[in-house]
């Protein structure tokens, strides 16, 4: 058995175990389990977002995009299943985008991440209905493009009726050896390429949710084969300490937010700006100003595209990173947003989670932050709530 379908099989036996919950659904969340980073894939991730978040700032309303990463840096991914009978999937789930995609049987064998991943077949599925609409998702440098088909897509049982999803013929090469084949994506249909109504949005209007969100619980500890859980349709309140923190989504498009201040030394790196809460970035990327800032006051020395890294022996002395919202301190330790990285010698590098993507002035919160904050993408009363995530 290859390492996929080892992964899905268990993935698919845990869902079974799980579904015995009636009022709220969850999906297993597996980060890889090789957590280890090299200085050259941080390189390859940060290329990918940057495309990824250029592309929107500079094409307006039509060219939207999903997010590809890295698969040797964290990532959290799940099993779906499309069709009848259930074709399943690997699929990463990403509140930084809106369509749903995966690859298709008609891409053909010689592009190496769809040979390598399941492929959605529509002529062995019989709910299958033909849309044949051509779209590209546009990465700058990388792209996926396929074709607009729609059947029943199913995670955790939930059945989503007529879905419409990408069946991808060209799937970019950063998806070699990834877990997961495609990505379900979870932000609003505004950034949907196509103008497709987002699975999460069919999900609700078919009646499929007790309640109209969903709710991510990451773990930090990559070696745990049970990763986190994405909860559909419920807030899971052992899963946090303390009560929720809401604020209003300011624009619906990604998941955003506006931060009332973001401090540390006394040093004030931000005050209403706005940011976005993203599960498929796994790093923070902050505004150029911020990332000047904070570099002076962790000490840390760019590298010269955007990352910057700290002596590992000062690790342990660096200032806290204060995130107000919404009225509520989300404080960020060093080693929180500290990340050890490899390089292909196996020297050990201290990486700041504060990266820097030219182009654009919003933060984006990913993993390193939703990992320390359970967060709740509430979509019937557009707001996002953060609160300290459980350790376990
Ligand atoms: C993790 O990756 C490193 C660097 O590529 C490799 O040396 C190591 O064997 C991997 N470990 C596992 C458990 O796959
Ligand atoms: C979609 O693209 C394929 C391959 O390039 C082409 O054969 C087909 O005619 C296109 N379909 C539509 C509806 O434009
Ligand atoms: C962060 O917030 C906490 C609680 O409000 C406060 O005690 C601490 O001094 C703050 N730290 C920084 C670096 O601003």
């Amino acid at each position: 058995m290859n390492k996929l379908s080892y992964v899905v099989v268990i993935v698919v036996l845990a869902c079974l175990v799980s579904h015995s919950w009636a009022e709220i659904s969850r999906v297993p969340l597996i980060p890889q389990a090789n957590f280890t980073r090299t200085k050259s894939n941080v390189k390859a991730e940060k290329s990918i977002l940057a495309s990824k978040y250029l592309k929107e700032t500079t094409t307006g309303p039509t060219g939207r995009y999903l997010v590809l990463h890295n698969y040797q840096n964290a990532a959290y991914y799940g099993v779906m299943s499309i069709g009848k009978p259930k074709k399943y999937f690997n699929i990463r789930f990403d509140t930084g985008s809106a369509n749903l995609w995966v690859p298709s049987i008609n891409c053909p064998s010689t592009n190496v991440a769809c040979r390598q991943h399941a492929k959605y077949d529509s002529s062995a599925s019989s709910s299958y209905v033909a849309n044949g609409e051509n779209i590209t998702i546009d990465y700058g440098t990388e792209s996926v493009v396929g074709y607009l088909s729609t059947d029943i897509v199913r995670t955790n049982n939930i059945p989503i009726r007529s879905q419409t999803f990408m069946e991808a013929t060209s799937v970019p090469s950063s998806f070699i050896n990834a877990p997961y084949a495609g990505i379900w994506g979870l932000a609003f249909q505004s950034i949907a390429v196509g103008n497709v109504t987002p699975p999460l949005d069919n999900m609700i209007a078919q009646g499929q949710l007790s309640e109209p969100l969903i709710s991510f619980y990451l773990k930090r500890d990559g070696t745990d084969l049970k990763g986190g859980e994405l909860i559909f349709g419920g807030i899971d309140s052992t899963l946090y300490t303390g009560s929720l923190t809401y604020v209003p989504v300011s624009v619906e498009g990604y998941w955003q937010f506006e931060v009332t201040s973001i401090d540390t030394n006394d040093v004030n790196l931000c005050s209403d700006c706005q940011a976005i809460a993203d599960t498929g970035t796994p790093l923070i990327v902050v505004p150029q100003a911020a990332y000047a800032d904070i570099n002076d006051q962790i000490g840390a020395v760019d590298n010269g595209d955007g990352s910057a890294f700290v002596d590992c022996d000062q690790q342990s002395s660096l200032p806290d990173v204060n995130f107000s919202i919404g009225g509520t301190t989300f404080t960020l330790t060093p080693s929180d947003y500290i990340v050890e990285v490899t390089d292909d010698d196996d020297n050990v590098y201290c990486m700041s989670s504060f990266t820097y993507l030219a182009g654009y002035d919003f933060w984006i919160l990913g993993d390193v932050f939703i990992g320390k904050f359970y967060t709740v993408f509430d979509k019937g009363n557009s707001q996002i709530g953060f609160a300290p995530a459980v350790t376990s």
